[in-house]
């Protein structure tokens, strides 16, 4: 331990929100004196940003506190944020009486008073849940990567689809104002950053609490700041989607060629039981506009959840279906798992687990056929990639196209190699279902 400065660890586990909330709490502590360390054995304060969103996320976090219990003796200070601390709340002190500090996301603007509090020997909560309006933006974030990073946009849900945790978790829909947004994005572009990637759990349903720009105008407006080559987005929700976000990745260059568009089931009446508030129907024309783009060819991906209460066989089929519809260069998928509060506990007819992994297997085996063909016709094309990391063991760079997919590459002999963050044309000359294999070309 060097010269009494604080050192602090903390493992993050969740989506990418979690991700970019533990780089604006690692910011926050750096600010407050303390100092991050690799591991736990390191640190005199732990900290874990955790998930609920399926049970085996939050079990997670258990477990460390499980392995960890002892090392309260040596004088360690526990902290669990995130998902899980929101949910469950005072019940971890008791559950694990080493833990000093419980917080949701919702609070974490007050984070530097909770260290204050905990540094004096004393516990702190902070657990806002759905009555804070107000977003957590600091001039302290410690990105991880130098060349593309996070920005939140909107915090929270409201939307309260019936298997979901993060209404409850992340509280209520707050957007930051486009001006706050934009400094942002103009502060990282002339720090080096090339690429932006926007947060929310539900972009499209961004308000400009300054009432200066809609959604898709606020991602042109980034799209157009100087060096910003590449902008993404996530996560739409088919309700809100429209069809000037389209219109503005077909205009706008520097838009990602890629709409993350989670649809979680391919039945019109599992989607009313879940909440999501369209049909197959509305969602297929969300797809439509997304098809119609004009310059662009858009890359589609999506989430879907599997056994579903009630889901029947007849309606799983629905989703496969929709699989081959909608053609998805990629999907997320997930076995239904109940949530403590949520609504879709109250639907008693729960479908085996076997059963759930027979659903997730087939689904996957036909999203594998798909992406064959889908990742087969960029074969023979020239994609312009950046370079986000190198594989030594097959001499291969690692790059990742506009539309979101992985193109290793190799650089021809004599040539010159693209730095990390850099960009580079890449030849297709073999596809997988996975990913794409090239050669740089000048
Ligand atoms: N806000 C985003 C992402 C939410 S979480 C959205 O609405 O799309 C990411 C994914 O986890 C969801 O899209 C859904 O597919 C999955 N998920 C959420 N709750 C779940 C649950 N209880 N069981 C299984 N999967 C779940
Ligand atoms: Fe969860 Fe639905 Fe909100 Fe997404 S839109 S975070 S699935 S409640
Ligand atoms: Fe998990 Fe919370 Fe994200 S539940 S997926 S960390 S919003």
């Amino acid at each position: 331990m060097s010269l009494g400065q604080k050192t602090f660890f903390i493992e993050t586990f969740g989506c990418q929100m979690n991700v970019h909330d533990s780089e604006k709490v690692i910011g926050t502590l750096i600010s407050q004196g303390y100092r991050q360390v690799d591991s736990v054995e390191q640190a005199e304060l732990i900290f874990y940003n955790t998930c609920s969103i399926r049970d085996k996320a939050e079990q997670k976090v258990f477990h460390r506190l499980a392995d960890f219990k002892k090392l309260r003796e040596q004088g360690k200070k526990f902290a669990v944020i995130g998902c899980v601390a929101q949910q469950e709340g005072e019940k971890i002190f008791q559950r694990a009486p080493h833990v000093s500090l419980v917080a949701g996301s919702a609070s974490y603007r007050n984070l530097p008073q909770m260290l204050v509090q905990i540094e004096a020997g004393q516990r702190a909560t902070g657990l806002d849940d759905r009555q804070s309006g107000e977003t957590f933006e600091t001039e302290f974030t410690a990105r991880s990567n130098p060349h593309r990073g996070y920005i939140t946009i909107i915090e929270g849900c409201d939307k309260f689809c019936a298997y979901c945790v993060v209404p409850y978790t992340r509280g209520k829909e707050r957007s930051r104002t486009s001006g706050s947004v934009l400094n942002e994005a103009r502060q990282m572009a002339e720090s080096g950053y090339t690429e932006i990637q926007l947060l929310g759990q539900n972009v499209n349903s961004y308000l400009d609490p300054s009432e200066k720009k809609s959604f898709a105008e606020l991602l042109a407006a980034i799209g157009e700041i100087p060096g910003i080559r590449r902008v993404r987005f996530t996560t739409s929700h088919p309700r809100d989607f429209t069809r000037d976000i389209v219109e503005a990745i077909d205009s706008v260059p520097a838009l990602c060629d890629h709409v993350h568009l989670p649809v979680q089931s391919g039945s019109s009446r599992v989607l009313a039981n879940m909440s999501r508030e369209y049909t197959r129907e509305q969602y297929l024309d969300r797809i439509a506009l997304i098809k119609a783009a004009k310059k662009r060819r858009i890359s589609i991906t999506t989430d879907v959840i599997v056994g579903f209460p009630g889901e029947t066989e007849a309606e799983f089929e629905e989703t496969l279906s929709l699989l081959d519809e909608v053609g998805y260069d990629g999907i997320f998928s997930f076995k239904y798992s109940a949530r403590p509060n949520t609504p879709a506990l109250k639907y008693a007819d729960g479908i085996p687990e076997e059963e759930k992994w027979r659903r997730l297997q087939a689904l996957n085996a036909k999203q594998r056929e798909i992406q064959i063909v889908r990742f087969g016709s960029h074969l023979g094309e020239k994609i312009e990639v950046m370079v986000e990391g190198s594989n030594v063991a097959r001499s291969q760079l690692i790059g990742r196209t506009s539309q979101n997919k992985t193109l290793n590459f190799t650089v021809p002999a004599g040539a010159a190699a693209p730095a990390l963050g850099g960009y580079a044309q890449v030849l297709v000359t073999r596809t997988l279902p996975n990913s794409l294999v090239g050669e740089m070309v000048s």
